[in-house]
């Protein structure tokens, strides 16, 4: 049996998502992978390849600034289709629910090659929340032959809309290798962040609030409020530090910066690579953010999470009762901040480890599930 795999990714989540899994097939029996990168993101998506010593065989180099998404899905479905055409896969695996994830499943698609799906079947059932994300991942799933489901409630979603039983692994998340293996690789090191990283200069003896958030439903007054009420909790709380990694997307980076700069409790600093960002969640008090990748690691380092949505794709969050939806009016933000900042037993209640995205070993299962697609291929079988 021999299976060419070509996995494709393009942004940060992806990448760190993949890495681990990409580690594993490099030396996995029987199987030929070929990586390629689409680069839908570049500085944030090389501070990934570096911190997981990822090499890519093929990189499309296609990010330009302020890109918008038909711009993306044009270029990238050219070069998608070149590039299949040069590797000739027997499968395309993407992941999630990017641009990249769906063109890439949608171009493999029209050259007849077999599409593996990882993160397969998180659903919110509102098209607009996440934009375009719910959509890309229901798309990518329709036209997927295997999905990789993070949990039961994933799987459930896909047999409702009409998947067959047998082309549904669940594997938990990947994301959950990545971090353990972050985390475990730091605690047997004693790793702390560069003496010239800003996060050097952060105090230990005070609380730490770390935010991210970049979801394109929030862009414009979402961002205003969150940034507003930001500022209304770094006045109240001088004695709190606020770190915040702004993602580079201009929309986001704009209004953060005129609205932020300047207050002396908040840090504003670059995206940080994933070594210093999982330091950053272990290091602190509480997390707010509208990131679907950390609300699932923050949970398995036991952090409270305020989640900046309306919804979650990631149900099986919410029922640990460590992360709580406040979407972005700046008074539910603040209150429910100042309720954790304020009350140790509210906090208490929210400060403890919980899993529902699997042990670690997401990556192991999706790959054993490989073997046996390959092998029921090559004996003719159907499924
Ligand atoms: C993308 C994904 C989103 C994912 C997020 C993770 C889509 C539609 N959106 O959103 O699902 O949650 O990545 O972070 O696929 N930029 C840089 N350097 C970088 C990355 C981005 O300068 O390394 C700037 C560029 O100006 C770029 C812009 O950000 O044009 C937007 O990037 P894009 O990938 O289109 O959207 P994101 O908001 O990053
Ligand atoms: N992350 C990171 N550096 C940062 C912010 C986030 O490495 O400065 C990691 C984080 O741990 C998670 C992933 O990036 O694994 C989440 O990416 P993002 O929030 O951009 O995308 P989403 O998960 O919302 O698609």
């Amino acid at each position: 049996m021999s299976l060419k795999i070509q996995m494709v990714f393009g942004t940060r989540p992806e990448a760190i998502k993949m890495a681990p899994l990409a580690r594993l097939l490099r030396n996995w029996p029987g199987v030929e992978l070929f990586v390629c990168s689409t680069g839908q993101h570049r500085e944030m998506l090389r501070q990934v390849l570096e911190a997981f010593e990822l090499e890519v065989d093929e990189d499309l180099d296609l990010m330009t600034q302020s890109q918008t998404l038909n711009g993306l899905s044009q270029q990238l479905l050219l070069h998608l289709d070149e590039s299949y055409a040069r590797v000739r896969p027997d499968m395309v695996l993407v992941h999630g629910d990017t641009t990249t994830s769906f063109i890439a499943a949608l171009a493999a698609f029209h050259r007849q090659i077999a599409i593996g799906h990882v993160e397969a079947g998180l659903r919110t059932g509102d098209l607009r929340s996440p934009w375009p994300e719910e959509a890309n991942r229901s798309l990518t799933g329709v036209l997927a032959d295997l999905h990789f489901a993070p949990t039961a409630d994933a799987r459930d979603n896909l047999l409702r809309e009409g998947r067959s039983p047998a082309s549904i692994e669940v594997t938990g998340n990947t994301v959950i290798d990545a971090l353990l293996w972050m985390r475990d690789h730091q605690r047997a090191s004693q790793w702390q962040p560069a003496a010239d990283s800003p996060l050097a200069a952060l105090d230990p003896d005070k609380r730490l609030v770390l935010i991210t958030g970049h979801r394109r439903e929030n862009f414009g007054k979402g961002f205003e409020q969150i940034c507003q009420a930001l500022a209304e909790l770094a006045g109240r709380y001088p004695q709190v530090q606020f770190v915040y990694p702004v993602h580079l997307n201009p929309q986001v980076r704009g209004p953060v910066h005129a609205l932020l700069d300047g207050l002396s409790n908040i840090h504003l600093v670059a995206p940080q690579d994933y070594p210093n960002f999982v330091w950053l969640m272990d290091r602190a008090h509480l997390i707010l953010t509208d990131s679907g990748g950390v609300q699932e690691e923050a949970p398995a380092l036991g952090k409270p999470v305020l989640v900046l949505r309306e919804v979650t794709e990631r149900p099986a969050v919410l029922e640990g009762g460590t992360v709580l939806l406040v979407g972005t009016d700046p008074v539910r933000i603040v209150a429910q901040t100042a309720r954790l900042l304020d009350d140790a037993e509210a906090y208490r209640a929210m400060n403890r480890v919980f899993t529902p995205f699997g042990d670690g070993h997401a990556s192991e299962k999706i790959a054993q599930r490989l073997t046996r697609w390959a092998q029921t291929r090559t004996s003719g079988s159907t499924q």
